[in-house]
Parts: C-alpha cells; structure tokens; sequence
C-alpha cells in the first residue's frame, strides 16, 4: 500500500538543512533552520547545562517511568519562569502545567485539548505564520484561518487589520498569537498592542493560544514575557505552549511544556487530567533527560545566574547582528530599506524578496534560507555580513 503513496513534500525549513549540509562550498552560509550559532558558526552545548547534565547524571537513580504529565520539578519551575513566581493566577490556582516533547509537543498537546473542549473552534492564525503551525495545529482536526498580521511591503505590523479580524472571532474560536519574537517576521506588537488585543480577545470571548518558543531573545526574559502574563491577568482562558530548545540550546532533547489557565482552579484540574490522556494517547510520557536538565538549571541558584547571562549573550549576539546587517544593507543599497532588521525582535526577519530572489542566492551565492526570505540573523557573523548585504543587494 505504501508505493501508491504520493510523494510527501519536503519541510520548508528542515529540508533546507539537508541541501545546506550538501553544499561542498567553503563560503556557504546557513540563515535557514531556527537554531542559535555563535561568531563561530557553532551551536555549542551552554555551560550551564553541561554543568547540570553532569549532576544529573551522577544524581539520577532510576529510570522508571515517571508519568503523562512529565517531570515534575521541570514544570514547576518552567511555570514561575514563564509567569513569573508571583503572578494572581497562579496564586489563585488556576494554571496547570504539562510537560511535552519541544515546542511542537507542546503546541500538538494544547490543540489536541482545544479540539476536545471545543470541536468546532476554527483557530484564527497569523499571516504569515511559523510553517510547521499549520499540520501541528491542523492535524488535531481543527480549522485553521488566517489574521492579517503583516505588510511585507511595509515591513511593518498591520495592526489595525489585525484587531479588526479578531474583532470578528466568535465566541469559543482560538486566537494563535506569538507571545514574542514573531516566527518569521520578528515583528512583536507593543504592549498598548497586547493590551488591545487582550481587549478584543474578551469582548468576542476568544480564547488566545499563545505559542512562546523564544523567551529572552527579544528584550530579555521578563520583558518577552510580558504578553503571556497580561493576557493570563486579564482572560478567563488562555493555553500557553513553551520551548526551551531555543534559550536552553536542548533542541535534540525535546523539551517544552503546555500550560493552560482555567477559568477556575477546578476547571485547570480537569483540563490537566484531559491533557495527561492526551499525552498517554500520543507519546504516553514526555523523555525526561532535557527536562531533568532544565529543570536543575533552573532550580539551582548559581546555574540559573549563569543560564541567564548565556541567554543574554545570545540575544546581544543577535541584537548586534541586526544592526551590522541593516548598516551593510544601507551600504550596499544605498536606501534605509532594510532598517527595519534592526528594529524587529529575535531570531528572524524577512528580507522581502521573491523566491526567485531567494534560489538565486542559494544556487549562485551559497546562502539558504525558506522561500519566504525568512533569515535567522544568529547564522550571521563578522565573516559573512557583508558577503549577504553584497549577495543581497545582488540580487
Ligand atoms: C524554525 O522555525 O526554524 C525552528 O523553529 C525550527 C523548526 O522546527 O522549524
């Protein structure tokens, strides 16, 4: 039955990998796949966690299984970062906390959920939006339709379109929003913005789904945070799905977690044993090695302080990059055209060019990134700025 199959067609941003990694030139340059590089190109394992994988592997004593809902101490403790230790909802006992296999587990879980509270929920997606959201959001069996959200041309948020699309949810629909650094445009809305949308999302009784996969790569832990805990103080609902493969660096090791805020602590309580059968139905446990790890970095004082200055070399890194590649830019076009790169938060940005634009500089220059001009900037770095700003002024 298999050889009627038709033909799977490639992942957008994982195939990119595949042709990067075959590329025989010396001067070749990945902005493709999401993973943070250093000066060097690299992607190295970070202190901290190196330090807490050698503890743990000297502390664990057993490896039973430990349940659907994952490792307990990591979902603690993944909570308070996201939340913050203090926030009203988690005092008023309303936010329960679930682990999953990465970001995408994480985000499989929580529509999985939504589809069983509300089956016919269309979910309201930007545009654009992160590719894989489509199968891992649609596959549940839920309708997907998009938001306007961003103006290529422009390069800019098209908010107004936005609230005026959220303005016409219905009630019981779901809202995907980025909590930070938007994948791909690195357009973030401010937070009058958020505070809007909050406002829209209540009048129409829309439950937001906030996706947070790059906490402190944008203005830093607590600030990139500040959506989910507005929304959480401020909606009923609301399900929240965290990675840690970007600021923890654990991409192989699968770790995230899927949070959800009931309306009271005993509506959390039932939807936490839904999202444990779900889990059970789909992986039956999350593996716990990435999750024990971050969960020790996180509970340790002196590891925690160190993770936190990796995390902010890693977003100054960025940071840094976006200025150096707008002014190459303006040097080589001699326009601001792509001074918006600078402004924009976190990983990504869209240069606006065609995909034309983009096979050229991959065939011709030996730089890759999606069909959508979507570059990661941390691939950027002193040796290749201004060979991209050169290539893309090129083209
Ligand atoms: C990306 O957007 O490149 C990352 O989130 C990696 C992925 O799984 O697509």
């Amino acid at each position: 039955m298999f050889a009627t199959l038709e033909p799977a067609p490639a992942d957008p941003i994982l195939g990119l990998m595949v042709q990067f990694r075959a590329d025989p030139s010396a001067h070749k340059v990945d902005l493709g796949v999401g993973v943070y590089k250093d000066d060097r190109g690299a992607t190295p394992v970070l202190d901290s966690v190196r330090q807490a994988e050698r503890a743990e592997f000297e502390a664990q004593s057993t490896k039973a299984y430990l349940g659907p809902a994952g490792n307990d101490n990591f979902n603690r403790l993944i909570t308070s970062l996201v939340m913050g230790s203090d926030h009203g909802a988690l005092k008023g006992g309303r936010v329960r906390t679930v682990q999953g296999p990465g970001g995408c587990g994480a985000l499989r879980l929580g529509a999985e959920l939504l589809k069983v509270a509300n089956p016919d929920a269309t979910v309201h997606t930007p545009a654009p939006t992160w590719a894989n959201h489509v199968p891992l959001i649609g596959n549940a069996g839920l309708h997907l339709q998009s938001y306007p959200y961003y103006t290529p041309g422009s390069a800019g948020l098209d908010f107004d379109a936005m609230i005026g699309a959220l303005g016409k949810a219905k009630a019981g629909d779901i809202v995907l929003l980025h909590a930070c650094c938007h994948n791909p445009t690195g357009a973030d809305l401010s937070h009058a913005q958020w505070r809007e949308v909050a406002d829209v999302l209540n009048r129409r009784g829309a439950l937001p789904f906030l996706d947070l996969a790059y906490q402190g790569f944008g203005d830093g832990l607590e600030d990139d945070a500040y959506s989910v805990r507005l929304i959480a103080e401020n909606c009923p609902e609301a399900v929240i799905a965290v990675s840690c493969s970007k600021n923890f660096g654990v991409y192989r090791d699968r770790v995230g977690a899927t949070l959800v805020l009931g309306e009271t602590p005993a509506a959390a309580d039932l939807a936490l044993a839904r999202l444990s059968r779900l889990a059970r139905g789909m992986w039956s446990m999350p593996p716990d090695h990435g999750a024990a790890v971050v969960g020790r970095v996180l509970g340790e004082p002196a590891l925690a302080a160190l993770w936190r200055d990796e995390v902010e070399t890693m977003r100054k890194r960025m940071v840094g990059n976006r200025r150096k590649l707008a002014d190459a830019l303006a040097r080589e076009t001699g326009s601001g055209r792509f001074e918006f790169i600078a402004a924009q938060k976190g990983m990504f940005s869209m240069l606006g060019l065609t995909p034309a634009q983009v096979g050229v500089l991959r065939e011709k220059h030996h730089i890759y990134m999606p069909g959508d001009s979507r570059i990661n900037v941390a691939g950027l770095g002193d040796a290749n700025i201004d060979f991209v700003a050169k290539s893309v002024a090129g083209v």
